[in-house]
């Protein structure tokens, strides 16, 4: 696997994948590699000739008041876990050289209306500074495809509406969400949990669960079983920050002829934030 942080060399191999006439595959990353980013590169490799990971912990989506610093950033054992994969191209790019003129002066990429609702309402800013990454990380890769988790829905729907306005000609993968045995996300904040809140972090899961099932028994009260489910999070010791029942395709509010919805929700156990949605269909 090679390792390259500057842009020049990726673009000299990409010209020279290209020549070969490789199909090529990416999956943008922050690093801390767990399951869930490995089964993203998994599916790469089944689609693809050639597969290429970046980790890039980039400041441009992180608030002011959020985990930039604290985020975890295990480099070696996330260059390892790609290599036995056989990831062809790890892509480590530096902050100096992304923002090379400032994260104020920042061209940036947003999406409007799917940027502000839901979590993005919570973040302001993340999902601008997510179209940004991505669409420069694609303008440097320049993938044939490229891999996103559904464990980050809105993250995907962003992207995938991206790709759509700005004519980007490449293919975008969604990928269910990996969960460890008792039901819990994978992800890489997951660390930040005490011992006794991954104990607890798994009601999330079971609780959207739970909601799914009355909304497919034919619950329609949405505004009463949110308020119901809250309630029982925050008994278990979660502050909700929200839970919403919204179309799968949209992420709007859902109107009597959605039969594909979606839950999604997040919150806090302590410090950490949870994230996490299933889809609902009504077929
Ligand atoms: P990160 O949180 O590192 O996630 C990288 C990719 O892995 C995302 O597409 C995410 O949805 C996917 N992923 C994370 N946990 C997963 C799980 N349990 N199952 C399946 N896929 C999972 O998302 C980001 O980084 C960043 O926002 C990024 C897109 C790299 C832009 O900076």
């Amino acid at each position: 696997m090679q390792r390259i942080s500057d842009i020049l060399p990726l673009r000299e191999q990409r010209r020279k994948w290209q020549i070969d006439g490789k199909v090529i595959g990416f999956v943008p990353t922050m690093g801390n590699l767990h399951q869930g980013h490995l089964q993203l590169v998994k599916e790469a490799k089944k689609v693809c000739d050639v597969v290429v990971v970046s980790i890039f912990v980039n400041p441009m989506q992180f608030g002011p008041s959020e985990d930039l610093d604290a985020y975890p950033r295990t480099l070696e054992q996330d260059s390892q876990y790609l290599e036995e994969l056989g990831v062809d191209c790890l892509f480590t790019p530096r902050a100096k050289d992304i923002y090379a003129r400032g994260l104020e002066q920042q061209t940036f990429v947003e999406v409007p209306g799917i940027s502000y609702m839901i979590c993005g309402a919570s973040r302001p800013g993340h999902f601008r500074g997510v179209a940004t990454i991505v669409c420069k990380l694609f303008n440097m890769v320049q993938p044939n495809h490229a891999f996103f988790g559904e464990k980050d829905f809105q993250q995907l729907q962003v992207i995938k509406a991206m790709v759509q306005d700005l004519s980007m000609n490449l293919k975008i993968h969604g990928v269910p969400t990996v969960r460890e045995a008792d039901g819990l996300a994978m992800s890489s904040r997951n660390g930040y949990l005490t011992e006794s809140e991954r104990k607890v972090a798994p009601i999330l899961y079971q609780s959207m669960l739970k909601l799914s099932e009355q909304i497919v028994a034919g619950r329609r009260d949405f505004r009463k079983l949110i308020n119901e489910h809250s309630l029982t999070l925050y008994n278990s010791g979660f502050k909700t920050d929200y839970i919403e029942i919204r179309s799968a395709d949209t992420l709007l509010q859902p109107g009597h002829e959605d039969t594909e919805l979606v839950i999604l929700a997040a919150a806090f156990l302590g410090k950490t934030r949870l994230i996490d949605n299933i889809p609902v269909s009504l077929e």
